[in-house]
């Protein structure tokens, strides 16, 4: 094996201060390719049927663990997307709306269904097109999907028992915006509740993850759900603001970067468009003093480490009781230095390929920003592949909450360790940030928990585990992490008039 991971190969690697010894070598375990067919070129999918763009404009996808270019992707202009929205209108207007709810919700079972059935891949694709490890995209994005639809199929039928009145109607067109980090996982959260409530969609994947999405695509085609009711364009920002103002689209649904968030919820006010925002995050993962250490680590290492730190709910700041920071992040590092960096597709790879050079040089800028700032870097011995885009597991000590790289999305595999000596001190330091989407609890004591949670300014709150999602559970924030909820009866809110 073309040695690119961790430390492994040698017996010993010396890590900063901490020896870890490494008994055996892993033997490579790539997962096949072959059960993909990547066409050399897709166009749009508008009223069930892919179409070239009228423009006749297209980008490149790339695999970021190789730059090796997948495929050439239609770029949607405004008379692409206002072809979208009418055969969603139409689809709405004389299908999807009329349709009962049980009949709805056969579809969502059936693609919910295929989707399981074709689980492996969709999975190598996710990996291939997006770099994060085949462990991740099979075991948690690919299931949770499924999920997803299953959950939110069982609601087609039972709207009127979700709180939301008697008769609960659906908004008409939502135009749906989604990132790269989850690029599935997100349209099955915008797209499952959007349809079992009655709406339509127009969804725009991000530009630099659009392959899952277009097989999504095949796959209503396959389901033989109405035309129009799903349409899916692909492009980059530009196309992105064509679906946001297009006046015939009754909700926007965007997950992304605050600034952009920010530009959305200006272009539509004073409009009748409903929105739901969900934005970034820079989580507390607080550890006390009588946690159970190594769960402990293997949460911190779950919270930011897990695809790449590609991750809005990440747990990006480590606030660790003095009293146990030594002990902590000794057996961190120990722990770091055993996780493996490499190719996205070998079954044993911890850490993928960060999604773009973009995003790469912002991690790296955040990251010599830290230093310059006077926090103290480290990494384990980590020999990266010499094509594609990689950040080592990186931890920064001694960081104060003034500091950039506390206070800023860095969106990768980093992390800044901050300590507390009290409850109190715990609490203030974890809000203290513009942010508030998620944080983790780390403690033996119930009422300590309890006490925690009603006092941390986040949507969701992790006691003793980190990074687990739920159909079932609403996901959302607070300030500038944007506002609605998704996921869970909530979700329908989003959906429902
Ligand atoms: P972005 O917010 O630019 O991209 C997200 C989606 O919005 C993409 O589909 C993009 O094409 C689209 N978009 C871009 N400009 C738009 C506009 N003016 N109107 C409508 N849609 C638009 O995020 P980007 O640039 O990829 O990442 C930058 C930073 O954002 C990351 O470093 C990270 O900090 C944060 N981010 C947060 C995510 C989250 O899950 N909360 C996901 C992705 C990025
Ligand atoms: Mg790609």
């Amino acid at each position: 094996m073309a040695k690119k991971v961790v430390s492994t190969g040698s017996t010993t690697a010396k890590t900063g201060s901490t020896t870890v010894q490494a008994g055996f070598d892993y033997a490579p375990a790539p997962e096949s390719r072959a059960i993909v067919d990547i066409k050399s070129s897709y166009g749009l999918f508008i009223n069930g049927e892919f179409v070239d763009s009228t423009g006749g404009n297209s980008f490149k996808t790339i695999s970021p663990s190789t730059e090796e270019v997948l495929a050439e992707i239609a770029e949607a202009n405004d008379a692409d997307v206002d072809a979208a929205v009418r055969a969603a209108r139409r689809a709405y207007t004389r299908v999807w709306s009329k349709m009962s709810g049980a009949e709805r919700g056969k579809y969502l079972y059936r693609i919910a269904r295929i989707i399981q059935e074709r689980a492996r891949e969709f999975a190598v694709l996710e990996s291939i097109d997006n770099g994060k490890p085949i462990k991740e995209s099979r075991d948690v994005d690919v299931p949770t999907v499924a999920a997803h639809f299953f959950y939110y199929a069982g609601w087609a039928d039972k709207l009127e028992f979700s709180g939301f009145g008697p008769d609960p109607k659906p908004l008409g067109v939502a135009g749906q915006i989604i990132p790269w980090n989850f690029p599935l996982l997100m349209l099955a959260w915008k797209i499952a509740p959007a349809l079992a409530c009655g709406n339509t969609v127009v969804l725009k994947p991000a530009e630099t993850t659009p392959l899952t999405a277009l097989l999504f695509a095949e796959v209503c085609q396959q389901a033989d759900l109405p035309p129009g009711v799903v349409n899916i364009v692909t492009g980059a920002g530009p196309t992105g603001q064509a679906i946001v103002s297009h006046p015939d689209v009754d909700k926007v649904a965007f997950t992304g970067s605050t600034d952009v968030g920010r530009a959305i919820a200006k272009a539509i006010a004073g409009t009748e468009k409903k929105v739901t925002l969900e934005l970034g995050g820079k989580a507390a993962n607080i550890v006390f003093e009588d946690s159970p250490v190594d769960q402990a680590v293997e949460g911190i290492v779950n919270g930011i480490f897990f695809n790449q730190g590609h991750v809005c709910c990440a747990g990006s700041r480590l606030l660790v009781q003095e009293s146990v920071a030594d002990e902590v992040l000794e057996r961190l590092k120990r722990r770091m230095a055993t996780l493996r960096v490499g190719d996205p597709l070998d079954k044993n790879t911890d850490i993928g390929a960060i999604n773009s050079a973009e995003q790469l040089a912002k991690i790296r800028e955040l990251s010599e920003i830290g230093e310059l700032e006077g926090a103290e870097r480290w990494s384990p011995p980590c020999e990266l592949p010499a094509h594609g885009f990689w950040f080592p597991p990186t931890i920064f000590t001694g960081v104060t909450a003034a500091h950039r790289i506390a206070r800023e999305e860095i969106f990768g595999p980093v992390l800044s360790v901050i300590t507390f000596r009290t409850p109190a001190e715990a609490v203030e330091k974890a809000n203290n940030t513009p942010f508030g989407l998620s944080a983790g609890i780390w403690t033996e004591k119930g009422s300590r928990i309890l006490w925690m949670a009603s006092r941390l300014r986040a949507g969701v709150v992790w006691a003793n585990t980190f990074n687990r999602f739920d159909p079932t559970s609403p996901f959302g924030g607070y300030k500038e992490s944007g506002y609605g909820r998704e996921g869970g009866r909530h979700g329908l809110e989003a959906y429902l008039r």
